[in-house]
């Protein structure tokens, strides 16, 4: 592909249309604006690792925030979790860019541990891409699930907004965090955790990332 097509094509939506109305004569819609999410499920045995290491450092009932040390990032070669996470990085990459020559350098990886009634305000990441990884969930019963705050959106479940509010456009999109489920976004994607209440502990880890080489 020639150098200019190719820098204009990663600013081209695809017109594919999305499954909303499935009614008949056929009504498709397209939402081909807006940043990117992508979501996939981790290996079960980087899962294990980071947990194995947080479990050292949280105390029930109390929340704290760590990064992750160099050596249980890179330990592991091919399997390490810098490596998973770059693939996944660099998948995301391809799908949206189609430029293969990118460096992935990981500026650091964290552990939040949260306990019930925590906000999470609505912040950005200072890095390219960003990701969270559900470690722990909850225990949370389905009547206090559906309880709503401010935002109006569901207990415990983490947001992404872009836009504010305007007619015919969508701005806010939310999923109900589980274990092994792993969000890979733009770091200047607008997101938060609605508190949750019930029993247990809320573990994610997140990490910020730069991405060069690459136009
Ligand atoms: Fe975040």
């Amino acid at each position: 592909m020639a150098e200019k097509e190719r820098l204009l094509k990663k600013y081209e939506a695809q017109a594919r249309p999305l499954p909303i109305d499935r009614g008949e004569p056929a009504l498709d819609f397209f939402s081909p604006f807006g940043p990117m999410i992508a979501k996939t499920r981790a290996p079960e045995r980087l899962l294990q690792r980071i947990n194995d290491h947080a479990d050292g450092l949280v105390s029930p009932g109390k929340g704290i925030e760590f990064l992750l040390p160099d050596r249980l990032i890179g330990e592991g070669g091919e399997g390490s979790l810098s490596s998973y996470v770059a693939g996944i990085i660099r998948r995301y990459l391809a799908a949206l860019e189609n430029n293969p020559e990118v460096t992935v350098d990981f500026e650091v990886f964290w552990v939040i541990s949260q306990y019930a009634g925590t906000p999470s305000p609505v912040h950005f990441h200072s890095a390219d891409i960003s990701g969270v990884l559900y470690l722990k969930v909850p225990d949370v019963e389905a009547e206090e699930e559906t309880r709503t705050y401010i935002s109006g959106r569901n207990a415990g479940y983490i947001n992404f907004l872009i836009g504010g509010k305007q007619r015919f456009s969508k701005s806010l999109i939310s999923f109900k965090p589980k274990v092994g489920e792993f969000y890979i976004f733009p770091g200047w994607l607008l997101h938060g955790a609605e508190p949750f209440r019930g029993e247990g502990e809320r573990r994610s880890m997140s990490f910020n990332a730069a991405i060069g080489g690459g136009n």
